[in-house]
């Protein structure tokens, strides 16, 4: 086991480049079944969500060579198993695209049921609804799901809630089926556009990523090589936004899309910081004064993201004023606030709402990192507090950023990571 120590109160200033999108690279890995050949995957983040994966591809008879600690060469030629063991995918969330993705190559697929962060409930009625849609019969026992189709047949599959996920696993699911496939209410989030940006450059035909209305034309296989690179994360760009804006510091971020960061952005200026695009690909947040107060609800891209609410909780928290987060997504997300609480802050969560009342400073203390993104909070407020936090429970951490105390202590933090 290890732990990260902060000993706090550092402004921090420099440059951080984003790494390749966690969750674009988690929905690619397994597109690359649908291949049957060889292709190289480029900006893959170097994080534990994708070794994991990597180990799941391997079990089903994938050879992965990794070329370089970001670049993958992913050999799908043979799938030897439909099989993926929950031992593997209880690991993480993301396991659940395996079943799309074989069942879109071999019409077959069980698959032990995922794990990921807790949340809440996180059911997988509309992957299953989409499977179905197509023609699968979807069976769940014992703590796996089989789904199996003699053949799937194209569709209009409407989604009843704005699932990033299930509209992932329907486009996995449709690219080889017969005919045309339309996803309404499909999600919008970046990782959306980038996974069909992929399956198009290998030969598929998916249009209206990225809107609300996506529509595949199944295709007999795909090119059997190609090379890829996965977009810049998000999530990852907005965390550093929120530690400029916590620490009153300076921050170069690049390789990052503003187009992705506009809610973030707007949050920002709006609690009286600075957000310069610099151009290609790099932006500038600086922040001189204590953050002022500011509401937030959590929606689907292109609202706030639920994945940056921790880390804006941590601003929050330290903020003029009285502040309201709304999670609209997740029913439990508020698990970080006892952590801050446990720092001096005041934060009152009941339900999906959490209210802020900003404190003028916060003090060090151990804490846990309850999920990966409240671990990425606990991190930056760990580097505004007084004295010496200690983040326990790293592992959630290490699922989805990688570097991430060497990219911190580049811009001044003072933060090592210990083994408990
Ligand atoms: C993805 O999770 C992300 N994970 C999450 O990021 C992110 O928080 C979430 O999307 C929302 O943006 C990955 O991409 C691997 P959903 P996912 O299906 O796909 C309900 C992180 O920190 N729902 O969009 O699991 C569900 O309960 C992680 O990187 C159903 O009711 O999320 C939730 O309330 C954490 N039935 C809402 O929809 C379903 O069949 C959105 O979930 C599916 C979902």
């Amino acid at each position: 086991m290890e732990k990260i120590i902060i000993e706090g109160k550092s402004r921090l200033k420099g440059e951080v480049t984003i790494s390749g999108a966690k969750n674009a690279a988690v929905a690619i890995l397994p597109a690359t079944i649908l291949i049957n050949g060889v292709c190289t995957i480029e900006n893959i983040p170097d994080i534990s969500d994708i070794k994991a994966y990597c180990k799941i591809l391997e079990t089903i008879g994938v050879k992965i060579n990794k070329i370089s600690k970001n670049t993958l060469e992913i050999d799908t030629t043979k799938i030897n198993s439909i099989e993926a063991p929950l031992d593997l995918t209880s690991k993480f969330r993301a396991s659940y695209y395996l079943a799309g993705a074989l069942l879109g190559r071999c019409h077959h697929a069980i698959i032990g049921m995922p794990g990921g962060c807790k949340l809440g409930a996180r059911p997988m009625d509309q992957h299953i609804k989409a499977f179905e849609a197509l023609g699968a019969d979807v069976e769940i026992e014992k703590g796996k799901i089989e789904v199996e189709a003699r053949k799937l047949k194209g569709t209009s599959i409407y989604l009843d809630i704005v699932s990033v996920g299930a509209t992932i696993n329907a486009m996995l699911a449709s690219v080889l089926a017969e005919g045309t496939t339309t996803i309404e209410n499909a999600a919008k989030e970046p990782h959306i556009v980038d996974l069909a940006n992929f399956l198009n450059k290998m030969g598929a035909n998916i249009m209206g990523a990225g809107t609300d209305r996506i529509r595949i034309q199944g295709v007999k296989a795909l090119k059997k090589e190609g090379t890829y690179s996965v977009v810049p994360d998000q999530i990852e760009a907005g965390t550093f936004m929120l530690a400029a804006v916590a620490t009153r510091g300076d921050i170069t971020i690049k390789n990052c899309i503003t187009k992705h960061l506009e809610s973030i952005t707007a949050k920002i200026i709006e609690m009286g910081a600075n957000v310069e695009d610099i151009g290609g690909d790099t932006i500038r947040v600086t922040a001189n004064s204590r953050p002022t107060k500011v509401n937030i609800k959590t929606l689907p891209y292109p609202g706030f993201p639920t994945d940056l609410q921790p880390q804006m909780g941590v601003v929050m928290s330290i903020a003029k004023g009285t502040s309201v987060i709304n999670e609209s997504i997740w029913d439990s997300r508020f698990q970080y606030t006892e952590e801050l609480n446990r720092m001096g802050a005041k934060i009152m969560a009941q339900g999906k709402v959490a209210i802020f009342e900003g404190v003028d400073k916060l003090v060090g203390a151990p804490v846990s990192a309850t999920d990966l993104r409240a671990g990425a909070a606990l991190i930056i407020a760990g580097i505004v507090a007084e004295g010496k936090t200690e983040v326990l429970n790293v592992e959630h951490i290490d699922r989805g950023y990688e570097n991430i105390e060497e990219k911190f202590k580049k811009l001044g933090a003072k933060i090592t990571r210990v083994k408990e």
